[in-house]
């Protein structure tokens, strides 16, 4: 199907639940179900005429097995009168409150096919998710996401064989090598293996690797050559939609280059669409047709490179992108009269 919009974001909304609990209370929660409770004195303790358990503080929690006399109750019935979970405040909560985490707060837009468009954003705001969500890796929680027309939640499989994805923590198998990890991944995907043999070897060097390294076991590889790899073996299945995910981080600035200069590659020989998210604002000034900016999980602002800076541009220096970054996000900047006691 041929469809001029390779992506298509529509108010995507994705939230995670969290326990709200610390390390601290996990740890506590954990051994307490390892080894029956043993509360002090009679165990009921009435605060603003509620009724509590006095359990070690740090034990308030999952109150569901006690029974008043220390031991746990099989059936996990609450004691008569008691509630069913008490927290001091009398209201009922499970194993300690959910926190819910927004990560894509309805975030829309539109990735036009044959463009590099990068995802700038601070830690934490949703540039993850949000490409998990494209390769139908998480459901998203409403909106529509499309990817050449094929929706992401309803056609799952035509989305997948359309597209792959690089992941910061990319996962192979460490004791094979190079090549027979992406042989291995050939295979998944149903390549033949003398074409692939030649391809692997081809890509792998144009990335930079030297050929020995191509036959030897992944563990020996520094990360940044990990990384290489993980990016040739997305390569081998020529994607018509190309997910990256912080694909230059932790190289240096050489290898940044080459792995830059194969993504612009693909897009000009063989009209790939690509997708990626960075840290580094000179990557997405150089590489990038169009830049989206999110904090918070929302887009922030959503131009060219040129465009944005044109956002902040006071005068007649030209901004860079990172001053329009740190403009329209704040996070990094603290000024130092906040840092003054009024
Ligand atoms: N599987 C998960 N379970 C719970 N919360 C999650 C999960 N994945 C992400 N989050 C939360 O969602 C928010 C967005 O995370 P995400 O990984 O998308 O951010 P990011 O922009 O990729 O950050 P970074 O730049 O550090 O990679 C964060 O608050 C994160 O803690
Ligand atoms: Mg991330």
């Amino acid at each position: 199907m041929k469809n001029n919009d390779a992506i298509i974001v529509n108010s995507v909304y994705k939230k995670f639940e969290k326990q709200g609990l610390s390390l601290w209370q996990r740890w506590k929660q954990r051994r307490k179900s390892s080894q029956p409770a043993v509360h002090k004195g009679n165990g009921v303790h009435k605060t603003n005429g509620k009724t509590s358990v006095l359990l070690e503080p740090e034990m308030q929690v999952d109150l569901k097995n006690q029974n008043g006399n220390g031991k746990i109750n099989q059936t996990s019935q609450p004691p008569a009168g008691m509630p069913a979970i008490a927290n001091g405040n009398g209201k009922p909560k499970e194993n300690g409150h959910k926190k819910v985490i927004v990560a894509v707060d309805r975030v829309s837009f539109t990735v036009k096919e044959n463009e590099i468009f990068g995802v700038l954003g601070p830690n934490g705001s949703g540039k993850s998710t949000l490409i998990r969500l494209i390769a139908t890796l998480l459901l998203p929680d409403g909106g529509e996401l499309k990817v050449f027309g094929y929706d992401v939640v309803r056609q799952p499989r035509q989305v997948q064989e359309l597209i792959n994805r690089v992941s910061v923590e990319a996962s192979f198998f460490k004791k094979l090598s190079p090549m027979e990890n992406l042989l291995y991944g050939a295979r998944l995907y149903g390549l033949p293996g003398g074409e692939t043999r030649r391809q692997v070897v081809e890509i792998l060097t144009r990335l930079g690797l030297d050929e020995r390294s191509i036959f030897n076991p992944m563990e020996e590889m520094s990360r940044g050559m990990q990384q290489k790899v993980a990016i040739a073996r997305a390569l081998l299945s020529k994607p018509r939609l190309l997910l990256l995910d912080e694909p230059t981080t932790g190289l240096d600035p050489r290898s940044k280059r080459e792995v830059q200069k194969v993504i612009e590659e693909l897009r000009d020989l063989y009209g790939t669409t690509i997708l990626l998210t960075t840290h580094d604002m000179h990557e997405a000034d150089v590489l990038c047709d169009r830049v989206a900016i999110i904090d918070g999980g929302k887009i922030v602002a959503l131009d060219t490179p040129a465009g944005l800076k044109k956002l902040i541009q006071n005068g007649d220096t030209e901004p860079t992108l990172e001053e329009v970054f740190l403009e329209l996000t704040g996070k990094q900047l603290v000024k130092e009269e906040d840092l003054v006691p009024a």
